[in-house]
């Protein structure tokens, strides 16, 4: 069966550039994510560029990745980044309490970060230790990445074999200092920001964007005291939210689950507007210019671990399900962009909702890595309105509508992104591009037989985006078949 969406789309009304750092990454020293995942050494009999993965390296530089945001996660508040310099041998070894309690021999540091974010051609968004760090550490750390002048963390940088120092804009002063960041209270770590904010200055021209540590879910006291104590001081302030079923006991198999268990998470992920509205009439009653970005640094799926693998690395799976929930994520983080200025799906490689797992020289790229390629078109985009007419379906008290979209233009051309979440039913989608001449269209499709289809080591082809070439304009509007269970990205010229 089929049924019937209608879209309409305004571009006349276009006035929002799509933050392109919405389209943003993260890479936690957690499991395999930096060493084995990014890093292998330049010893080591994988390919690698200077020490990093080649492949990796390869697949992110095709996803034009805009930042990539580093250590932690709660990994970055028990992390001391003089640690992670000089000479590899005489670097300390710490346990890594959050993570699996495993060795951290601080091989990947701070030059070997910034490096692969020049290779990557991305901003650096550096998580400074609050929890158990100091102010002076904080402040010591953005002087040795950035300032040019004649100081001893300049200096000492230099002698470290870096001459010029490196552009960083991004610094989050802490990560969940409610939880894993120090266990503080909102009114103790707003005023522990303001102090944060004093000593992390600004060196030779570099001028940082201070990212306050935010709540979490649906903690809205978090953000209503902290705009109200600190929002003056701030560039940001973050938010995490997980499609995930609880905190406690299992949080559902990433590879085999029912319909049922698709449409919940359908229905969990699309509470994320719910939550972002929220928090963002908070943020407007105390900056109403929308001066503050909410930067939602941690988002995504949260599965149990692969069956026998460390339980503290959080190495999972991602299946056409995980498509959705970056497809439909996506979709809303775009209609936001007044407010959101950034958005960093956890995590990069091997944890969580990657966008990349390997396995010794293998890689295999995720169903979730081929949503990011698809919708890299809207970064830095024109955002353009849409109204949208789909049928609905009651999921966990909502109605969740079936068909998900979002449409922006750049460089004359208009892209638009759709997902239908329905397993069962195509959609007959018609499109009205508001007074814009619709001249030639194309595609691509990202959908496969079963919802939980996932590309592994020995198959990583089997789900891929194909050419889509199913729009046809007709009368000047676009009509479409959506096929069940696909995402699909058109580009109209
Ligand atoms: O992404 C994994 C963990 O989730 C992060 O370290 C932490 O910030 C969050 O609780």
């Amino acid at each position: 069966p089929q049924k019937d969406v209608q879209i309409r789309v305004y571009p006349d009304r276009g006035k929002q550039t799509i933050s392109k750092h919405i389209y943003g990454h993260f890479a936690e020293h957690l499991g395999t994510c930096i060493y084995g995942g990014l890093w292998v050494g330049e010893d080591s009999p994988i390919p690698n560029t200077k020490g990093y993965r080649t492949d990796v390296l390869e697949a992110l530089k095709k996803l034009q990745i805009p930042n990539l945001r580093w250590p932690g996660g709660c990994f970055a508040d028990e992390y001391h980044w003089m640690d992670g310099i000089g000479p590899k041998e005489n670097r300390p070894k710490m346990v890594n309490n959050n993570w699996g309690g495993v060795v951290e021999d601080n091989s990947f540091g701070t030059h070997e970060f910034l490096n692969l974010c020049e290779l990557l051609e991305c901003e650096p968004y550096i998580s400074g230790n609050v929890g158990s760090g100091t102010v002076e550490e904080l402040a010591k750390w953005v002087e040795y990445m950035t300032s040019d002048g004649e100081s001893p963390m300049a200096n000492l940088r230099r002698k470290n074999g870096r001459e010029k120092p490196w552009k960083v804009k991004y610094l989050g002063v802490g990560n969940e200092s409610w939880g894993c960041g120090g266990d503080m209270q909102a009114e103790y770590y707003a005023d522990l920001f303001r102090r944060y904010a004093v000593y992390c200055r600004n060196f030779s021209g570099n001028k940082l964007f201070k990212i306050a540590s935010g709540a979490s879910d649906y903690d809205y006291n978090w953000t209503d005291v902290l705009m109200k104590k600190a929002g003056s001081k701030m560039d940001g302030l973050s938010l995490h939210y997980y499609t995930v079923r609880g905190w406690n006991g299992s949080k559902g198999s990433a590879t085999q689950f029912s319909a049922d268990d698709h449409y919940w998470t359908m229905g969990k992920c699309l509470e994320i507007e719910d939550v972002l509205q929220k928090h963002m009439a908070i943020m407007d009653t105390y900056d109403k210019d929308k001066r503050v970005g909410l930067m939602v640094d941690e988002w995504g799926t949260w599965w149990d671990v692969e069956p026998g693998t460390n339980p503290g690395f959080l190495f999972q799976q991602n299946t056409m399900r995980d498509a959705f929930v970056a497809a439909l994520t996506l979709n809303v983080f775009n209609k936001y962009t007044d407010r959101i200025q950034m958005a960093n799906i956890a995590q990069v490689v091997n944890v969580l909702q990657s966008m990349i797992l390997t396995k010794g020289d293998k890689m295999a790229l995720t169903p979730t890595y081929h949503v990011f390629d698809m919708y890299r078109v809207h970064q830095d985009a024109t955002y353009l309105p849409m109204d949208i007419i789909a049928e609905t379906k009651q999921i966990r008290g909502r109605n969740v509508p079936l068909v998900s979209a979002s449409a922006s233009q750049k460089n004359g051309l208009t892209h638009i992104t759709l997902a239908n979440i329905d397993l069962d039913n195509d959609q007959n989608v018609s499109i009205d591009v508001f007074n814009t001449k619709v001249g030639k269209v194309s595609g691509k499709i990202l959908t496969s037989k079963n919802i939980e289809d996932h590309n592994t080591f020995d198959n990583p082809e089997l789900v891929k985006p194909q050419v889509f070439s199913g729009a046809k304009i007709e009368n000047g509007k676009l009509n479409l078949k959506l096929p069940a269970k696909s995402i699909v990205v058109l580009e109209i010229q």
